[in-house]
């Protein structure tokens, strides 16, 4: 049986969940924030190690400033609200991308949950915000070029964000389309992959559950026979 260690997700349908509803795209994301609570719960329940989702990437700034703004303020929401019960539940938060762009305000928040939960041990919740796969991989040999390292695959697992939390095994994308979107580019070069039609704000851990029990009856060849 494999043992499911980092599964990551792209977070997709929150603007069609709320147009099916005559809602505005903006609901969509609140109900989707309120879902990453049900699968984190999950995760730290079954072992999982690590959840990785795919919150802001770099191609989302090109949408509309109201949009951009919203998803800014409902961040900096979660992160207040999420501090007490990832305490409690001994989770580490962590972030993947280049924050440093984000609005000292936020960006604040964000450092002061790390620093928080740092010792958590049950889950490792690493949301990916300002991330994008390319770009992570280009800052990482960019490091790298400066630190006169080499060039080769086990530096840039060393240098990447994600360093610390290993190569994706079992990605999954909600809403339908079945594409990547630049997301755990190196990581998930072997990851298994899952896609729903579920929109996100209908993903749940019952669905979740069906995909890990698929997962772990895989058998997992990396290229071997
Ligand atoms: C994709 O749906 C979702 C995003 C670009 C943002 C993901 C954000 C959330 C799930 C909510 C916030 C999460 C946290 C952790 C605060 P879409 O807008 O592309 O949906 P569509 O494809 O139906 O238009």
């Amino acid at each position: 049986m494999n043992t499911l260690k980092h599964l990551a997700i792209i977070m997709d349908g929150n603007g069609r969940w709320a147009k099916e509803r005559s809602l505005m795209r903006i609901n969509g994301h609140e109900k989707g924030a309120e879902v990453v609570d049900d699968i984190a719960m999950y995760c730290a329940k079954n072992g999982i190690q690590t959840l990785s989702l795919y919150a802001f990437s770099t191609e989302n700034w090109k949408r509309p400033k109201n949009e951009v703004d919203f998803l800014m303020k409902l961040l900096k929401k979660f992160i207040i609200k999420q501090r007490e019960k990832l305490i409690k539940n001994d989770i580490k938060f962590d972030t993947i991308g280049d924050i440093s762009v984000f609005d000292s305000d936020l960006l604040n928040e964000i450092l002061n949950l790390k620093e928080l939960t740092k010792e958590g041990a049950s889950l490792n919740l690493v949301l990916a915000l300002n991330y994008g796969g390319r770009d992570e991989i280009v800052r990482a040999c960019k490091k790298l070029v400066l630190a006169n390292d080499e060039i080769n695959e086990e530096n840039i697992s060393k240098t990447i964000d994600s360093a610390s939390y290993g190569d994706v095994d079992l990605l999954i994308r909600t809403g339908g389309e079945i594409r990547l979107s630049n997301f755990m580019l190196w990581e998930a070069s072997y990851a298994e992959l899952e896609f729903t039609d579920t929109f996100w704000p209908d993903f749940n851990s019952k669905e979740l559950d069906i995909m890990v029990k698929k997962f772990e009856k895989k058998h997992r060849r990396f290229g071997g026979l």
